[in-house]
Parts: structure tokens; sequence; C-alpha cells
């Protein structure tokens, strides 16, 4: 039927709020049932949505012959299980960033994958928005010339974060759970970094709050072509008023133009290659994109990216990043987690060959 919605259902409903709010707005896709270990959370977003289809059980999810597909809003160090777990059940799945924090089970994954045939997006919200929608078509439209170089950072005072009991705990890294914004950032645009090198530390402010790795972090990246990209993210302190800097923000320069997307203020500037300089900004999408308290969430891009991978499956195209794509950046950030061990560059292809990966990556 052409016009049939994604019959979806929820896992995790956390930030899986954004996503339940996505989806109740969202034309081509129905939501059927969402599901919390936590009986109180499921209560409050049956209350606050009107919405009261729920369940603590995940089997409940994965045992419903009429759900299509999963988005999964679990903690980072569960998404491997929980994903393996929807493809066996003959799910498609969306799993939010990072992907996986450890690549033991990635070849597993992908061998899961092409035996069901199922599809798996990764929920990469920044990809969503608005100015880096709008940075992706002009760079495609030749408007700053070839790519010359990117810079990407996400900055956050996210101390509020270490209330949840898995930031504390030492599988959590923000490396992973912040990083892989800005990372995926670079691979969108360079997607054949061969090395990089980086420095970490733990500020005071974090090992004040608990946290046991790194959450301040920069990054520098060569490409097998030699191009040049770097990456940086600071977690547990303030950040600029919002009208001085964006705290995510993508630089690209290229040999004709330069363009910048700031993420939470849905804002982008360009100069082309024409020589015009342009500000753009988006007031009346603030309805669309933040939804709740403040910009704490992302319920609008979770709409926008919920749509694209509905029309996927509808239309039966790839929709990115796939589950090789997310790989990809796992790799990319595991040679940075060694490149912080060992205080030197370290190769990609030392990592996919370490884990398995050669026949999958290039
Ligand atoms: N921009 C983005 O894309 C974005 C933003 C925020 C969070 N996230 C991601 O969302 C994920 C969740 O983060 P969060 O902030 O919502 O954390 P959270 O701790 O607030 O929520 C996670 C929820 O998962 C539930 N849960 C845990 N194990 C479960 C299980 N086995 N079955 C059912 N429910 C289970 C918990 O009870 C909890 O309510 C993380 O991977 C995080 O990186 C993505």
């Amino acid at each position: 039927m052409k016009d049939k919605k994604l019959r979806l259902g929820i896992l995790g409903l956390g930030e899986g709020r954004s996503t339940i709010s996505a989806a109740l707005s969202s034309p081509k896709v129905e939501l059927v049932k969402m599901c919390d270990l936590n009986i109180d959370v499921c209560k409050q977003r049956a209350k606050e949505f009107d919405f009261h289809d729920y369940t603590t059980k995940y089997e409940d999810l994965l045992n419903d012959a009429s759900i299509e597909a999963i988005a999964i809003y679990t903690p980072d160090h569960l998404h491997a299980s929980h994903i393996k777990l929807a493809l066996q059940h003959d799910k498609h799945v969306v799993c939010t960033k990072p992907l996986i924090d450890d690549l033991k089970d990635a070849a597993e994954l992908i061998e899961i994958q092409k035996k069901t045939g199922k599809k798996l997006f990764v929920g990469q919200s920044s990809r969503f928005f608005q100015p880096m929608k709008r940075q992706r078509m002009d760079f495609e439209d030749g408007l700053i010339g070839d790519l010359v170089t990117v810079e990407a950072y996400y900055n956050a005072d996210h101390r509020w974060f270490l209330e949840k009991p898995w930031a504390l705990e030492d599988s959590f890294k923000w490396l992973y759970g912040g990083l892989s914004h800005p990372v995926d950032f670079i691979r969108w645009y360079l997607p054949e970094v061969e090395e990089v090198m980086g420095y970490g530390m733990l500020s005071e402010n974090g090992k004040k709050g608990g946290l046991k790795n790194y959450d301040t972090m920069q990054f520098i990246y060569k490409s097998k072509d030699g191009r040049i990209a770097r990456v940086g993210g600071a977690y547990s302190g303030p950040v600029q008023p919002v009208q001085r800097d964006s705290e995510m923000s993508c630089i690209l320069r290229g040999n004709l133009g330069c363009s910048q997307g700031d993420y939470m203020d849905l804002r982008y500037a360009i100069t082309d290659k024409d020589g015009e300089e342009r500000m753009i900004t988006w007031e009346h999408k603030l309805k669309h994109f933040f939804r709740f308290e403040g910009k704490s969430h992302h319920a609008g891009e979770y709409e926008n990216y919920l749509n694209y991978f509905a029309d996927s499956i509808q239309k039966d195209f790839t929709a990115y990043p796939d589950l090789i794509e997310g790989i990809g950046t796992i790799v990319l950030l595991k040679a940075m987690e060694r490149s912080l061990a060992s205080g030197k560059p370290e190769k990609t292809s030392k990592i996919i060959q370490e884990f398995g990966l050669e026949e999958y990556l290039q």
C-alpha cells in the first residue's frame, strides 16, 4: 500500500520522549507501543502524551507482530544487545547515537542484518537540524567549491546529565556520548579518515561530579587524500552566550567559499563562490524543533529523521547513516580513544583489522 504508515515501537523513554512526540506528529509513522523498564517513566509519558499503550518488558515490543520497526533510546552500553534482539525478531531499527560504544559486536551485527535483510538507521540527529541540512545542500550544489578542511565542535555544560546513574559508570564516555555528533560531521564530509591524534583530560568539575572518563578532548584528523580536519568537545563547564557561539557547530572551508552551521541556534552563514555573504535563521521553525522545556531535547530532528527512515522503507532505499557508515564512525571513535591512551597518532586501518571488519569497511 502506498501511503501505509511505519508501525513503530519505542524503547527507552528518557530521550525517547522526543521520539514519542515526533512519532505522534509525523504523517508517516504510527506509534504502536512504548517501553521502559521503569514503570514510573512509562506512566509519566503516557500522561504527558495521552498515549497509553506501554510496557516495561522489551519482549512485548519484540513479540508484537504488528510492530515493523523499533527505535532504541536506552543507555549507550545497551544499544548493541537491543539492536541484535530487534533484528533477530525481524524488526527494522532506528538506534540513537552512539550506535554502539564497543566494536566487539560490530561484525556480528552486520552478519545478523545481512541475514535478516532488515534496515538499520543511526538516529544521528545533528544531520537533521535545519542549518546542517542547508549546509549540506549548499555544499552539494558547489557553493563553496571543493572542500579543503572541516572544523567541528560540541561543547555543553552537561553537569545535569551526571544525575543519570549510568553517566557515572565506567562504561560511560563523553567521547562516544558527546563527540559522536561532531565526529559524524567529519565523516559526512571526509568519509576516509585514516589517522587521528588527540589529547584529553578529566576536568575538576567532571571529577567533582563523579565522571570516570575524559570530559575535555581535542583531536586532529588526516584523510586518505591528505585533507585534514579537527574536532573538540568539553562537557562539564559553562559555555558562551548563544549570540556569540553555538554549542555545536560545523565549519566547512572550501577553495571557493566557506560555510558554518550552528546547531541549536537555527543559524547558518556562508561566504559563497561569488563572494556573497549570507546569514540565515529559521525562527519560524522553532516550534517544530523545540516542543518542551527550552532547547534540551530533539523532537524536531527526530521527526525529520523518522520521516526519512519511513520513506526508505516505503520506497526501499538506504537511509544514511546506515549500519556500515555508523560502524565506520565507531571505528574512528575507537582510534580516537586509542590515541588518548597512547599519546600518539592512531590508524583506523589497525582498528578495522583488530575487530575483523576488513570485509565490510575499506
Ligand atoms: N541528540 C541525540 O540524538 C540524543 C540526545 C540525548 C540522548 N541521546 C541518546 O539516548 C540514549 C538514552 O539517553 P537518555 O538521556 O534518554 O538516558 P536516560 O537514562 O534518561 O533514559 C534511558 C531510559 O532507558 C530505560 N532503560 C534502560 N534499560 C532498559 C531496558 N533494558 N528496557 C527498557 N528500558 C530500559 C531507563 O529506565 C531510562 O528511562 C543514549 O544513548 C543517549 O546518547 C541522543
